[in-house]
């Protein structure tokens, strides 16, 4: 019998993904809460031709050289700032990750944290749990979606599934950080070459490009300062695109009105940091893909994904260095 490639998943991922590699591989499942201490990840690593890894796992220098046999990395996210795809790829090692199967569920987190933003929900359940309120004309007054501009900052799977969901809500589309494309023009987005000014005309902005060296702090003080004061800032990317401590003056001194965040730099981010004192803000703990359905996705992708490189098939979703 032929003998079976070892695979390490390290942390329990939905039983979707685990069937299908448990027939084919030999398999370690990593912990079932939290996620695999480093030390642990670094002894195990030598010994598997194949991992699927978490976006909590650093797939830095450090590891990837600890993993002598590794042919394949398959990441359990689209996101894949966590691995050194340079370095990996020049040792011969597969990087994939899981994108489309999260769109959906993304772009709607992302509009459930438009409109939280916009009207205040956060304080509206803290007011009616109170009990003490009366109706008034000038009562908990929020933002107009319908007819505002949402500025996109990225315009891919993610990017464009909110530009559809915005069109519904009958709001003006923006998008930079990406070429004109087709689909803009269908959803009528105006492309926007140059992001400054996509941000100084734009009363909703939301980030969906990936963390690279080149967007890290993307969003930063002067870039803050370009958006128009009552304007509603959202992130449902990556944590590291923003710098945060500008974003915290930003709201506390009223360059902009109110922001809604599912991730953070880094993640959790303690209690104690002072974005989380900072005027208007909704914080989210990194649930943008956090349904039944695009979690199961997640876990058949990356299984798919890593089957077909130890098999010696072409993955669905390489990520290129
Ligand atoms: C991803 O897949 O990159 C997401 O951040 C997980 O929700």
């Amino acid at each position: 019998m032929p003998v079976k490639p070892k695979v390490l998943v390290t942390r329990r991922i939905p039983e979707a993904g685990l069937a299908l590699l448990r027939e084919r591989v030999e398999l370690e499942i990593g912990p079932s809460e939290g996620f695999m201490p480093r030390e642990v990840l670094l002894a195990k690593l030598p010994l598997f031709d194949g991992v699927l890894c978490l976006l909590k796992d650093r797939m830095d220098r450090e590891a990837l050289d600890a993993a002598a046999r590794l042919k394949v990395l398959s990441n359990y996210g689209v996101g894949y700032d966590n691995i050194d795809v340079p370095y990996a790829t020049a040792k011969g090692i597969v990087v994939t990750n899981t994108p489309d199967v999260l769109t959906e569920a993304t772009a709607d987190m992302t509009f459930a944290l438009l409109l939280a933003v916009a009207r205040r929900l956060s304080e509206a359940e803290r007011i009616a749990r109170e009990g003490k309120w009366v109706w008034a004309p000038d009562f908990l007054l929020g933002a107009d979606l319908h007819g505002a501009t949402l500025g996109l900052v990225g315009f891919g799977r993610i990017g464009k599934a909110v530009a559809r969901r915005a069109k519904g809500f009958g709001m003006r589309l923006r998008y930079t950080l990406a070429r004109p494309s087709a689909e803009g023009d269908e959803l009528g987005a105006v492309h926007v070459p140059v992001p400054e000014d996509l941000l100084t005309e734009s009363d909703f902005v939301s980030l969906h490009v990936p963390l690279v060296a080149e967007t890290r702090h993307f969003m930063n003080a002067e870039r803050f300062r370009r958006m128009k004061p009552g304007a509603i800032f959202v992130n449902t990317g990556r944590g590291g695109l923003v710098d945060q401590e500008a974003l915290a003056r930003a709201l506390n001194e009223g360059w902009i009105a109110g922001a809604g965040l599912d991730v953070f730099d880094p993640e959790p981010l303690p209690a104690e940091h002072p974005l989380f004192r900072a005027k208007n803000l909704l914080p989210a703990p990194h649930i943008g893909s956090a349904t039944p359905d695009a979690r199961n996705g997640m876990a058949v992708c990356a299984a798919t994904n890593l089957l077909a490189v130890l098999e010696g098939r072409t993955p669905p979703n390489p990520v290129l260095a």
